[in-house]
């Protein structure tokens, strides 16, 4: 289904840019906030499936990072299938946003790709296929803007990933909300993180990933307390419990999953990330997810339900969400293109032009693959309500 997904939009999107429609689709942006080493930078890299962002205790990421996945079809000559159940099976991490749609498993070893590479706002022209690169250029470009010590700017790193196994889509990794300045922060520190990080959760359409440290105290998650500023309902925030795997003995997050501490609608789902060890050992992404499936599948609190637990499930919701958000935009969409259709062939037949018949037939095939779109989906998305609250 996941495969699906990317296939089914990445066609829409080839097809509306055949009729000259750049990016019909405004795909919502995926934020992550939460307190200061609460493990926003990990939740977001296990979400892409790649290993490029500066992690680590205290204060890391200082600017936004504003992460748009391209997806730009393999320039292979023989294109790899987008569905392949079997290998998908093989691989602990299918579900990222990623590499849901790679018909490989994970590489053990992060290879380059001639297919994937990243490249910077800042560094225009430049292509980094080494991940590890793109990392060292995020420290080396905060460290130029906001000095080497603790400061912090407002301004973002733009960077674009492109690969033809991601879905086009935008992620920002946010610095964390702290009360008390250190190095060389202005003593307004606090209310500088808040509203840098309100400019970019109040857009309607930011997916919020409210991050909180599972080892601390939920009624205290300054993640949670702005989300609820922006998204009283909850609609759009869905709580991420890290560090599951540094509770104390005998306690578990059950609690807080069943929404009887502080119930969201989207829920909680709570990730074993990357410890700093891992960090420090450069431990591979897929190693972490692995120990992150045997770590609930072997805990007593959490082993009946470890189909809810982990990244991949975190990956699933997000995917329902953007499923959702699509199936919204489509009926406007289409009622844009074939108001456009019928003015523009009423013109053509004005003037009796002969490229008429070839621009209707253009516009329907974008109106044909909506439509395929929304048939293929409706099962799916009339029978997904539950699943996305769950
Ligand atoms: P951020 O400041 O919120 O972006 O947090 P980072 O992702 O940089 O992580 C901060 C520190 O917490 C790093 O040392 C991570 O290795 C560690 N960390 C994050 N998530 C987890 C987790 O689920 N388990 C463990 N053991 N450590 C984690
Ligand atoms: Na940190
Ligand atoms: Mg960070």
């Amino acid at each position: 289904m996941d495969h699906q997904l990317i296939h089914t939009v990445n066609k829409l999107q080839d097809s509306f840019a055949a009729v000259g429609v750049q990016n019909p689709i405004d795909l919502p942006q995926i934020t992550v906030i939460g307190s200061q080493s609460s493990g926003k930078s990990s939740v977001l890299e296990n979400i892409v499936g790649k290993d490029f962002l500066p992690r680590g205790t205290g204060i890391v990421t200082r600017r936004p990072l504003v992460l748009q996945l391209v997806n730009r079809p393999s320039t292979k000559t023989v294109p790899e299938p987008l569905i392949d159940v079997d290998s998908k099976k093989s691989s602990g991490s299918g579900d990222s946003i990623a590499n849901m749609a790679n018909a490989k498993p994970m590489p053990h070893r992060q290879e380059e790709n001639e297919d994937e590479w990243g490249e910077f706002l800042h560094l225009p022209g430049q292509k980094f296929y080494d991940f590890s690169k793109i990392r060292d250029e995020i420290v080396k470009d905060t460290d130029l803007k906001c000095g080497a010590n603790t400061g912090v700017s407002h301004q973002p790193i733009n960077l674009r990933v492109f690969s033809p196994n991601v879905l086009t889509l935008t992620l920002v990794d946010l610095p964390g909300l702290t009360k008390v300045p250190v190095g060389d922060q202005p003593k307004d520190i606090e209310k500088q993180i808040k509203d840098m990080l309100l400019k970019y959760i109040t857009k309607p359409n930011a997916i919020i990933l409210a991050v909180t440290a599972a080892n601390t105290d939920l009624a205290n998650s300054d993640g949670l307390k702005l989300a609820r500023e922006v998204d009283p309902e909850g609609v759009r925030t869905i709580g991420v419990l890290t560090k599951v795997d540094l509770m104390d003995e005998g306690t578990d997050v059950v609690d807080i999953l069943a929404g009887r501490i502080i119930p969201l609608r989207l829920g909680y789902v709570p990730v074993v990330n990357r410890g700093q060890k891992d960090i420090e050992t450069k431990k591979m992404i897929s190693a972490a997810l692995d120990k992150e499936r045997d770590y609930f599948e072997n805990h007593p609190a959490y082993k009946s339900k470890a189909q809810y637990c982990g990244t991949p499930f975190l990956a699933r919701k997000l995917n329902m969400i953007l499923m959702f958000h699509i199936k919204n935009t489509l009926p406007e969409i289409k009622q844009r293109i074939s108001s456009g259709l019928q003015k523009f062939l009423a013109e053509l037949a004005q003037l009796g032009d002969p490229l008429g018949d070839e621009m209707n037939s253009q516009s329907n095939v974008v109106l044909n693959v909506i439509t395929e779109f929304c048939n293929e989906y409706r099962t799916v998305l009339d029978g997904t309500s539950s699943e996305i609250s769950s």
